[in-house]
């Protein structure tokens, strides 16, 4: 049956995976605190209708000078052939045709050669730092190569969070799941991998760097808070994106969505403030546009769209956030994302 929320394709994405694969998507680090905390916050998150205000909601928004259909991306994940052998594939066709950017990581299974010919909206690079930084240089070259258009750094894992339930199952990548634009390894285990090879010592410096390898536009991914935020704008950013990792990195760190509007206030337009963690409805979007971001990332339910239906399944994630955004922002009297301020929203009230 077709799915109507993006709860309802978790179920079945569930029902098809190995048990350690579910855990290894869905888990956070430590006792999961951080992970339960983003969706926490916006469930006592509530939407203030404005009446009578007859709307047609437009959804469209630019990020970095390139029109995105909806204030909507897909967050950089790890490894989509873990659930699916079509990977990145399958997701970056499905984002394109809705008009839509992804984020490919580090560590995708599928060549960016491949994924850019695929794509019609843009992809960024989700980039990690290797203590052997022509490991780095070289992945940088070749998606720019490609065509790809930003870089997201991410900065907040100096080394993996413990996941605890990838270390009870012994998770192991599958024979055959390997990070396809990165050199021969030993990429068994996820966080052994990144133990050894991840720069422990990363300083602000590496915007420079990065900017200097191929000149596009620099993002980066882990910022919780205002003086972090200041920090990256002093440092050249062009986007910021507030991220706790889905709760994967440091258990404790706030709810992506309680931090937001200190972040907001910190940039103050100056550059794109995006956010992921916990984004699962429609209503999340507004929320987040209501507390300061110009738009969101979405992770795990990519991969459980991909998990339960390949390409469509992926496009279905995005059609059902998509629609659900409109019925939202026409039943709350938004006409366009410009119109989502913080009085749309109510805080405090008791989450169901
Ligand atoms: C991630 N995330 C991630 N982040 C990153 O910068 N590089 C990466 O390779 C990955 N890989 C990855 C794999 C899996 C299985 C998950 C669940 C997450 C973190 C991701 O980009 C994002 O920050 C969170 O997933 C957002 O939270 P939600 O939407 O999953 O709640």
């Amino acid at each position: 049956m077709e799915a109507l929320t993006l709860a309802e394709l978790a179920a079945q994405a569930r029902e098809r995976l190995d048990p350690s694969v579910w855990d290894f998507i869905e888990g956070g680090a430590g006792e999961e605190r951080t992970l339960a905390g983003n969706r926490a916050a916006f469930d006592r998150t509530w939407l203030r209708p404005a009446v009578l205000t007859a709307s047609v909601p437009r959804l469209a928004t630019t990020i970095l000078g390139r029109e995105w259909a909806a204030p909507v991306g897909v967050a950089p994940l790890a490894y989509h052939t873990l659930v699916h052998p079509d990977g990145e594939l399958a997701t970056v066709r499905a984002a394109g045709a809705a008009g839509l950017p992804v984020v490919v990581s580090t560590f995708a299974g599928r060549e960016f050669d491949e994924l850019a010919e695929a794509s019609a909206a843009p992809l960024w690079l989700q980039v990690y730092c290797f203590r052997d930084r022509d490991v780095t240089r070289a992945l940088v070259e070749r998606a720019a190569r490609a065509g790809f258009e930003a870089l997201v750094v991410t900065v907040d894992a100096p080394r993996l969070g413990r996941r605890l339930r990838d270390e009870r199952n012994g998770f192991r990548l599958p024979p055959g799941v390997r990070p396809a634009n990165l050199p021969d390894g030993d990429y068994d285990s996820p966080s052994g991998h990144a133990r050894t090879e991840f720069d422990p010592g990363l300083g602000w410096e590496v915007v420079d760097w990065l900017r200097g390898l191929a000149g596009l536009p620099i993002l980066v991914k882990g910022v919780l808070g205002a003086t972090d935020a200041e920090r990256a704008l002093a440092a050249g950013v062009d986007g910021i994106v507030v991220s706790n990792h889905g709760g994967r990195q440091l258990d404790g760190a706030p709810p992506t969505l309680d931090v937001l509007p200190e972040v907001a206030a910190a940039v103050s337009g100056k550059v794109p403030v995006l956010l992921d963690g916990g984004v699962r409805r429609g209503a999340d979007v507004v929320a987040a546009r209501a507390l300061g971001a110009d738009a969101v990332l979405v992770g795990r339910p990519v991969l459980h769209g991909l998990a339960a239906g390949a390409e469509s399944g992926v496009a279905r994630v995005l059609e059902i956030l998509r629609d659900e955004l409109v019925d939202v922002m026409a039943l709350a009297g938004i006409e366009d994302l410009g119109g989502i301020g913080p009085d749309v929203v109510v805080t405090g009230g008791r989450a169901p």
